[in-house]
């Protein structure tokens, strides 16, 4: 699985706001649930993504979404306004889970089942290098960033990975790392029709 988590210092955890924007800026969290999940006229079965909102009033909440699960849910932000209220209000959403899990714990979690833990930052190792795997989890810091106790924290488990020098919205280091996964993948496959080929 290659799954995502935002850490979102300000998300509400209650649904009382107009616009995801108003809510602590949920509209971070929408953007990277679009770039996570969605491709064109398809959802990424084999992507998991996960924010942990730290906003009022009853902080941490972890939410879960399976792009193999996910059912009804357009891409806009409208939509996603509407869903995001339902989930804190206790609402069911298919594809979706919610629980008090902290960053902490899902760290252990993940690490306890063998997954490779990237903390995204500008000073880390290059994309370049990643080695692909079937467990990665690639963790974002929001608008203000990852605070750095909890940096520190991440990186007893795992290491930074760096996209270069330039400083990328949350959403946007999602899409690259989704993009330079699918082209190394698709590279891949194509050496190997081409390697059966010869035969
Ligand atoms: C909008 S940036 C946060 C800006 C914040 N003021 C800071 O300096 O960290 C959101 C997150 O994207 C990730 N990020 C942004 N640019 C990056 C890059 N070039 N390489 C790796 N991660 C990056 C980091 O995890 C960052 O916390």
């Amino acid at each position: 699985m290659r799954e995502f988590l935002l850490y979102s210092r300000t998300g509400y955890t209650t649904p009382n706001f107009s616009t995801l924007l108003d809510g602590g800026r949920l509209d971070v969290v929408y953007q990277s649930i679009l770039m996570s999940i969605f491709k064109a006229q398809a959802h990424r079965h084999d992507v998991i993504f996960h924010t942990v909102l730290n906003g009022p009033k009853n902080p941490p909440l972890h939410i879960q979404i399976n792009g193999n699960e996910l059912r009804d849910a357009r891409i806009d932000e409208a939509s996603w306004n509407i869903i995001i209220k339902e989930i804190l209000k206790g609402k069911m959403h298919i594809g979706i889970n919610v629980d008090k899990k902290s960053l902490q714990e899902i760290i252990k979690e993940k690490d306890a089942d063998g997954y490779n833990i990237f903390a995204l930052n500008s000073k880390g190792r290059s994309i370049d290098k990643l080695e692909i795997s079937d467990k990665m989890l690639f963790i974002i810091g929001d608008y203000i960033g990852i605070p750095k106790k909890d940096e520190q924290f991440i990186l007893r488990f795992g290491n930074k990975l760096s996209l270069g020098k330039n400083k990328y919205l949350a959403a946007s280091c999602i899409d690259i790392i989704n993009y330079e996964i699918d082209k190394r993948l698709s590279n891949q496959d194509n050496t190997e029709i081409l390697q059966n080929q010869q035969y």
